[in-house]
């Protein structure tokens, strides 16, 4: 584009000054030949402004195109920077394609699907024929990390994702994890309690929206598609906050849910510890302000996540839980004073557990600002899997620098049922459909062409 600028500000000018209309008059051709160098400068000097204002106008540009690309519409509360439609095909993956030891599994490779709310349950929560499809068709990931699936009967966050607290539900997943294991794959159930992230549509009529607070979610509203009744609208501005003994009800629901994951036919459960939902209502301190023992300090606020831990590990075993955080995210009016602080004492918490993995979202939907992977990998001595934003490249750099174990790949599982076949040919990726995200039929859930 300065190019264009430039060459064309060039040729305009040029021939005034490379064609003199004097004759052949020595004083008027002097005077001619002044005339061209001030008017050769001038034009220069235009040119040169072209240039600038050229250089200018494309910046205008880039940062009106990236603001609002980044723009997260209600509907798509993950419409990330990171979403490049199709990104540049690549042939090496080397690093990416090593197998990765996880408690006593042993993983194909290190493409990691995350947990992806996709809404295609039904509305009590079953999982659909047309789930068994969409995971079975992605067991070539070295790991699927299931949608974030509801714990508590009644009690829903998306309307119409998984649940894993009764029989029906689990009987709904024992298809979709015969299907993937039928295909070689692994996959772990994300553990996953909304908190004040729910509509009251979504419960029960005696249950009531809760958190580790009284303050709802303010700043944006809860989406039509995460709503059984289809309405886009506010969340609870005030929410209950739970009380001690109730806190320790919701520790074993996080203990029984996995105990059905594990009945259900799941490889191990991530606790969705991430994302502004009900245990990271609890770890920052933008939205918990307690002041018992679950809240204040670092220590404190940690405390609820860590008893979590705790009692999934005694139900089904460290080799077969992982965790995933998010200190940097500001989705769900989330924010922490110190995320640095915060991320190095879950880990250290952590390491003595023996979990079979980390995953640290290594930034924020709305900014570019990343780093908990590296705080991370610091403070944790265990295995640190990391997302959020990565093209294959970079992804390839980052687990060959051993930076960390694995990545965990978002939008790119949701377009690319065979990203691990793609990555490996070096074959363009597919183009992503954001609309589809929540939307509650097969298309853009298992539609997306596969190669061959
Ligand atoms: C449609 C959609 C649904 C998501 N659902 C979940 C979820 O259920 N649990 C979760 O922890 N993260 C969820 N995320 C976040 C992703 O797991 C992932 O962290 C995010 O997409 C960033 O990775 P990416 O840049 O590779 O897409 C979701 C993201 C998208 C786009």
């Amino acid at each position: 584009m300065y190019t264009f600028f430039f060459i064309h500000s060039v040729s305009k000018h040029t021939p005034i000054t490379k064609a003199p209309t004097y004759g052949n008059n020595s004083c008027n051709d002097d005077h001619a030949h002044n005339r061209d160098d001030t008017s050769t400068l001038l034009d220069w000097n235009y040119s040169f402004t072209c240039l600038l204002s050229s250089f200018l106008l494309h910046s205008v540009i880039c940062i009106f195109y990236h603001r609002t690309r980044n723009k997260k519409p209600f509907d798509s509360p993950y419409t990330l920077p990171s979403t490049s439609p199709n990104p540049t095909a690549m042939s090496k993956v080397d690093a990416l394609l090593k197998p990765l030891q996880i408690g006593k599994l042993t993983l194909a490779n290190r493409f990691v699907m995350a947990p992806l709310t996709r809404c295609r349950a039904t509305a009590d929560h079953v999982p659909t024929d047309a789930m068994v499809k969409y995971y079975s068709d992605r067991a070539s990931f070295g790991l699927i990390l299931s949608e974030a699936t509801q714990i508590q009967d009644g009690y829903s966050t998306f309307g119409f994702e998984g649940g894993i607290y009764g029989d029906a539900q689990v009987a709904g997943w024992r298809k979709v994890t015969d299907a993937v294991h039928a295909k070689g794959g692994v996959i772990f159930c994300q553990l996953h309690h909304g908190g004040r992230a729910a509509v009251p549509c979504n419960l029960r009529k005696e249950l009531q929206v809760v958190s580790a607070t009284t303050v709802g979610i303010l700043n944006h509203k809860c989406p039509g598609g995460f709503a059984q009744d289809g309405e886009t609208q506010p969340y609870p501005a005030e929410v209950h906050e739970l009380t001690p003994e109730e806190i320790q009800v919701h520790v074993q629901l996080y203990a029984t849910a996995a105990k059905n994951a594990i009945a259900a036919g799941f490889d191990g459960v991530e606790i969705h510890g991430a994302n502004g939902y009900l245990i990271d209502q609890f770890l920052r301190d933008g939205c918990n302000k307690r002041t018992d023992a679950y809240g204040g300090s670092i220590e404190k606020r940690s405390r609820f996540l860590l008893e979590v831990v705790d009692a999934v590990v005694a139900a089904v075993g460290a080799d077969r839980v992982g965790l995933r955080i998010s200190p940097l995210n500001g989705y769900n009016n989330m924010s922490d004073s110190d995320p640095e602080a915060l991320t190095r004492y879950v880990c250290k918490a952590l390491n003595s557990r023996k979990l079979a993995f980390l995953d640290v979202l290594r930034g924020d939907f709305f900014t570019p600002a990343t780093g908990a992977d590296k705080w991370a990998r610091e403070a944790y001595e265990g295995t640190l899997f990391t997302g959020m934003g990565f093209e294959l490249e970079e992804a390839e750099r980052t687990v060959a620098a051993k930076a960390v174990d694995a990545v965990v790949f978002g939008t790119k599982a949701i377009a690319n049922p065979d990203l691990v076949a793609r990555a490996t040919a070096g074959a363009e990726l597919n183009t992503l459909d954001p609309n589809t995200f929540y939307t509650h039929d097969d298309a853009g859930y298992n539609d997306y062409a596969t190669l061959a």
